[in-house]
């Protein structure tokens, strides 16, 4: 069965460009984000991982940590990482898995026979620090994802983690925010929301960021 939100990420020891990586240990007390690229040495999985490693300082001011996986060994990935070097700008700065019997991928459901019987697609898990995956997201291997976006649903979970309030659409952080329908109570919404808000519907209710 495929995992869901909520579910606790699979533990697994698995050999990486960093050496063995148990996934609960390593990730410890941080988020993390699991993510797999169809096949080593091919073009859109070269700009992936290049972004992310640009992204690096971003994930470590949010405390994520940052794993990559694929199909192939480790040495396969030690020897595109200079390819991704020298045509991103960026070093790997991030483990990747290697999974050449497949354990993650089949752990994760990162397969999607449909798709291809034998590389896996374009998954991203974001776990959080108690181990639990709070964000699945699933592309093809012809379509390359947009990692700001997975930083912005990093932001939004951890403000939503720590405030009652929920995102808007294409919310980024330092935006306004919604108050969710089940706090009605005027004495909590004074205390909660201490910038006030605006009622566009009774059910509508924004206010400004709390920590911004
Ligand atoms: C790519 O990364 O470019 C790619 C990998 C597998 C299938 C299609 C594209």
């Amino acid at each position: 069965m495929s995992l869901r939100l909520g579910d606790i990420a699979p533990d697994f020891e698995q050999d990486s460009t960093d050496g063995k990586i148990r996934f609960h240990e390593w990730l410890g007390s941080s988020w993390g984000v699991l993510f797999s690229h169809p096949k080593d040495f091919t073009p859109v999985c070269t700009t992936e991982l290049g972004y992310t490693a640009r992204l690096q300082k971003e994930f470590e001011k949010r405390n994520v940590k940052v794993l990559a996986v694929s199909v192939d060994d480790v040495e396969s990935h030690k020897r595109w990482s200079s390819d991704i070097t020298e045509t991103q700008g960026y070093a790997v700065n991030f483990p990747i898995l290697g999974d050449p019997d497949r354990k993650v991928a089949k752990l994760y459901d990162m397969i999607h026979p449909n798709a291809n019987d034998t590389l896996t697609v374009r998954s991203v898990f974001i776990v959080d620090p108690n181990k639990k995956i709070r964000t699945v997201i699933t592309y093809p291997a012809s379509t390359g994802r947009n990692f700001d976006e997975i930083l912005r649903v990093i932001d939004s979970l951890q403000l939503t983690d720590k405030y009652t309030v929920a995102t808007p659409v294409n919310w980024k952080f330092g935006e306004d925010v919604i108050i969710p329908p089940s706090v009605q109570d005027p004495e909590v919404i004074k205390q909660k929301y201490p910038k006030g808000f605006k009622a566009l519907k009774p059910y509508l209710r924004v206010t400004p960021q709390p920590n911004h």
